[in-house]
């Protein structure tokens, strides 16, 4: 069985139908190829998965795509604010390059959305709110000090430009 299925991601309209035991990171990543999503435990548990949801950050793997009937989606690829264009990043993603916030990048597309999301709610955030709202994202690789000084710098407006060339 298919339900249709209505929803804007990446400011783009999308019409499709699904299978109503569809989770949104498959429709994100298998349907709409937008494989900057990642999934790495399917149990809601490491944050990789991390999406923007009608202005809030949530875990897709832990979702159903028909859950996200009606709702505007961001994902890593429209973080920029332009989804025709892959060759501008986002602040957040300067400040993981500059502050060198990745290893192995699994993590990372999870990082930033939970990252951006958290600053846009507390732009203010101590150190220690930015590692407690942190606490749903996990990092194998255990980079979490560079993690922390790259949403302190952009926190802090330090990133080279606000929008450069990838
Ligand atoms: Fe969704 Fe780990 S893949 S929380
Ligand atoms: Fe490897 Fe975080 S950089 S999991």
């Amino acid at each position: 069985m298919s339900i249709p299925l209505q929803l804007t991601v990446n400011g783009k309209a999308v019409k499709t139908t699904v299978d109503p035991r569809t989770l949104l990171v498959q429709l994100i990543r298998e349907e709409l190829q937008l494989t900057g999503t990642h999934v790495g435990c399917d149990t809601a548990q490491c944050g990789a998965c991390t999406v923007h949801m009608n202005g809030k950050a949530v875990k897709s793997c832990s979702m159903l795509a028909l859950q996200a009937q009606g709702a505007s989606i961001t994902t890593i690829e429209g973080l920029n604010g332009d989804a025709n264009s892959s060759d501008t990043m986002h602040p957040m993603q300067i400040a993981f390059r500059e502050c060198h916030g990745l290893q192995c990048g699994f993590c990372t597309t999870g990082m930033v959305m939970s990252a951006v999301k958290l600053l846009e709610d507390k732009p203010q955030a101590t150190e220690a709110e930015i590692r407690e709202g942190l606490e749903g994202n996990i990092c194998r690789c255990t980079g979490y000090q560079n993690i922390v000084k790259s949403i302190q710098h952009c926190q802090a407006g330090q990133t080279a430009t606000a929008n450069i060339a990838a």
